[in-house]
């Protein structure tokens, strides 16, 4: 193609930014309000405000009509009876809750939001509101010289937005993901912003392809969209964790993964034959490197029929997936959403006679190519045909298999636009609407049929799925792995502010491929990838056809030695993670965070990319680069211990950290405590002891912490059986005091006690454990 050579920069292709154009929505002619909705009828259109919560404020503008409030495929909260109180100042009129202020103009309408401190959260200044000759919506926001800008969901590049231009339209990308390769998978139309310390969300939830502009100029950002309503909702925060609080109340939390789902995974495009992956599991339990699932990618299928497999490489998938469970691992295939275009098929023919397949206005199917060829597409956004695709996977779990790995679905197709046809209607729970508008819901729908199908099937066992594509609220449904990246260093440490602005957009349970899926990995990245990977919260090694392979035993023993003790480490740290996936699944907050999350006053953790923390107490600093040994680390205020031999440093403060390959840097907060387990055997991943590790070098701390778990893979927890306690160490200058502040559930574990260390007890320091100084062990037995 003439324009991936020079001829893109031709000098005759220069192009000049155009400004925007777009009508205002005018003066406000008169308002009316009714149970905490504000209408504002202006002269090009009318403009609804909701107060959602008392912390939340809706803002609808409808170009073709009166505000819409019903369409949402994220939102699942409903909005709150609330009292407004209500004033009149000259042009103005001012409502506020508890939380917010929202100060309307009349002549023109302008909005302004702002907390209950006065700190602007939104103002449209001299702009706002509008409606381009298109028809498109569009909103402008006045940008403060110290915003920064978080979330997102899925993009490349740092961690702080702000002058970056970002696009929602869920994308199949395989050429190298770039900080300027733009859109990817999934779209999330949501961001954070914090300015000097106080934090503030917005969600625009409209389905269409949207445009965020933190770029084009330096005093205003917009939004914008191809089509719908400008719809969004303000978040009062104030600090970053009551912003995702807000915003996941809104869209939904993740559900609690089984505990073998938060467990390494290994995956190959392809692992090709029973035989080849009988071998593949054999080699984990024989080297006892910890592993609880092997994915099937697309091989396993009869010609890539989804619900199928092929007998002759898979002659018996249900032996298999049965002498695999005795060894401690699961198996997650794939399941793409084309459905081949074959009248043998039982799939394809169930599929036309009853109407589930995505149709022209006319009626003919849209058929598009993908890995089986032509092929047919779920129309996921209709509830019969989610009912169907969900109930089919029976074919799955009547074989033993409780997880199911979603791919393609954007949709991707093999052709220019990389997509099904925009024209395509779907039924849309009987209101048909075209792709241009739901092409960004059709991952989410297909993981809501799926997940909800398999949680029907299994008898009470929590499914997992893995999905690559999905809009806000995907996190009720699925992880999320981000795709097809490289074996490049650069993206092992695009990963990093990758996942955690997928967390801090309210999906808590992603990670990329360990390794990098395209091109040959090596043994230092792979190496230096799975320590990372031992810490994100979506653990799994995958490559892809053709590339060297990446299990933790191709490049030798000294390599697979170290991955092996990080594989390891993960289970170890298991009680830890479970308990900050349960904290995910209640609040939103995320398992692994930016330390702008936990320090939003210190500017200095505003854009660091190279490092994150697990929870609110500790900092991982991994090598992301070759031959590289050293590296700075910035610690913010507190005292940190490096884990691995107990130095003590100071915060505030950026250290110059020695890590050979074997070495990850791992620090955790002095004061502070974490809960690990023991690695036991492939068989049995529950730790036999489970040990509080309590770092109390430091005087006069207090630290309160959740601990959390239950049998690891049933929904039993939903009537009582776990185990919560909530804890707090203080420590003074003569006594360490950890107190089991209160203990609920009624779920006994298999270890039955929390073994106590402490680590940096000085002379004349006593322990108290319930104020009782004998022991160092919490019973949980009652
Ligand atoms: C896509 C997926 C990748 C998978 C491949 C074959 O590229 O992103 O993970 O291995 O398809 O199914």
């Amino acid at each position: 193609m003439l324009e991936d050579t020079s001829f893109a920069i031709h000098p005759g292709k220069e192009k000049h930014a155009a400004s925007i154009t777009y009508q205002r929505i005018g003066n406000v002619m008169d308002y009316q309000s009714a149970d905490g909705t504000y209408l504002f009828h202006c002269e090009n259109g009318t403009v609804g405000v909701q107060f959602f919560t008392t912390s939340i404020v809706r803002i609808v503008m409808n170009p073709k009509g009166l505000p819409q409030y019903d369409l949402s495929k994220a939102v699942i909260a409903a909005k709150e009876d609330l009292a407004i109180s209500e004033k009149r100042i000259e042009d103005k009129i001012v409502l506020r809750t508890s939380e917010v202020e929202v100060e309307i103009l009349q002549m023109p309408f302008h909005v302004k939001i702002q907390d209950n401190d006065g700190n602007i959260l939104l103002n449209d200044g001299d702009r706002g509101i509008g409606i381009k000759s298109s028809g498109e919506v569009i909103t402008f926001t006045t940008m403060h010289p110290d915003d920064h800008f978080y979330g997102f969901g899925e993009k490349s590049g740092f961690l702080d937005k702000r002058g970056e231009k970002y696009e929602m339209w869920n994308t199949d990308v395989y050429a190298p993901h770039n900080p300027e390769t733009d859109p990817l998978y999934e779209s999330i139309p949501y961001f954070m912003t914090l300015r000097n310390g106080r934090a503030h969300g917005v969600f625009f939830d409209n389905t269409f392809r949207t445009i965020f502009d933190m770029k084009s100029e330096s005093d205003y950002y917009s939004f914008q969209a191809e089509g719908g309503q400008l719809d969004y909702y303000v978040m009062a925060g104030p600090t970053p964790k009551e912003v995702l609080e807000q915003y996941t109340h809104l869209t939904g939390r993740m559900p609690l993964p089984p505990k073998w789902a938060i467990g390494y995974h290994q995956s190959r495009y392809s692992y090709e034959s029973e035989t080849e992956v009988r071998q593949l599991a054999k080699n984990f339990v024989d080297r006892d490197i910890p592993v609880d699932v092997i994915h099937l990618d697309i091989h396993y299928m009869n010609g890539y029929r989804v619900f199928t497999f092929d007998k002759e490489k898979f002659p018996n998938p249900k032996k298999l997936i049965k002498d695999l469970r005795e060894m401690g691992i699961r198996i997650v295939p794939i399941v793409d959403p084309g459905v081949k275009k074959n009248s043998e098929y039982p799939i394809y023919q169930e599929g036309v006679n009853q109407d589930q397949f995505c149709k022209y206005i006319e009626g003919d199917i849209y058929f598009g190519d993908v890995w089986p060829g032509t092929s047919a597409f779920p129309d996921f956004t209709d509830e019969k045909v989610r009912k169907w695709w969900g109930d089919k996977h029976a074919f799955y779990t009547e074989l033993g298999i409780e997880g199911i790995w979603n791919d393609m679905n954007e949709p991707a197709v093999f052709n220019e636009t990389k997509t099904m046809d925009v024209s395509v209607l779907h039924q849309n729970d009987g209101k048909p609407t075209t792709h241009r508008e739901l092409h960004n819901i059709y991952g989410l729908m297909m993981g809501k049929a799926t997940y909800e199908g398999m949680k029907e099937q299994l008898n009470g066992k929590r499914p997992f799925l893995l999905t690559r594509a999905g809009y806000a609220g995907v996190q009720r449904y699925a992880s999320v792995w981000t795709g097809d990246n490289r074996s490049f260093w650069e993206h092992l440490q695009m990963s990093l502010p990758m996942v955690m602005n997928l967390g801090l957009s309210g999906v808590p349970f992603t990670g990329p491929d360990v390794g990098g899926f395209a091109h040959d990995t090596n043994a230092e990245l792979l190496t230096r990838w799975t320590q990372v990977g031992a810490f994100t919260p979506y653990f799994r090694n995958h490559s892809a056809i053709g590339t060297h392979y990446q299990e933790p035993w191709q490049f030798g023993e000294q390599y697979e030695a170290i991955m092996k003790k990080y594989i390891q480490m993960r289970y170890e740290w298991m009680p830890q993670l479970y308990s900050l996936f349960y904290q995910a699944s209640k609040t939103g907050l995320p398992v692994m965070r930016p330390l702008l999350m936990e320090y939003p006053n210190d500017p200095k953790t505003y854009n660091i990319n190279d490092q994150f923390m697990i929870g609110d107490n500790v900092i991982v600093a991994p090598i992301l680069a070759p031959s590289v040994t050293d590296r700075a680390v910035y610690l913010p205020a507190g005292e940190w211990v490096d884990l691995a031999n107990g130095d003590v440093y100071e915060g505030e403060k950026t250290h110059l950290v020695h890590a050979e390959i074997e070495h990850l840097p791992v620090f955790v907060k002095n004061g502070t405590a974490i809960v690990r387990g023991d690695w036991t055997s492939n068989m049995d991943k529950t730790s036999s002891q489970v040990t509080i590790d309590i770092f109390a070098e430091n005087i006069d701390e207090s630290y309160r912490f959740t601990y959390y778990d239950d049998d690891g893979e049933t929904f039993a927890y939903e009537n009582g059986e776990f185990v919560l306690l909530d804890m707090e160490v203080i420590t003074s200058h003569d006594t360490v005091a950890v107190k089991v502040l209160t203990q609920n559930g009624n779920y006994v574990p298999s270890y039955k006690q929390l073994q106590i260390r402490i680590h940096g007890l000085k002379d004349g320091q006593t322990v108290t454990i319930n104020g009782n100084t004998k022991k160092q062990i919490i019973s949980l037995e009652k």
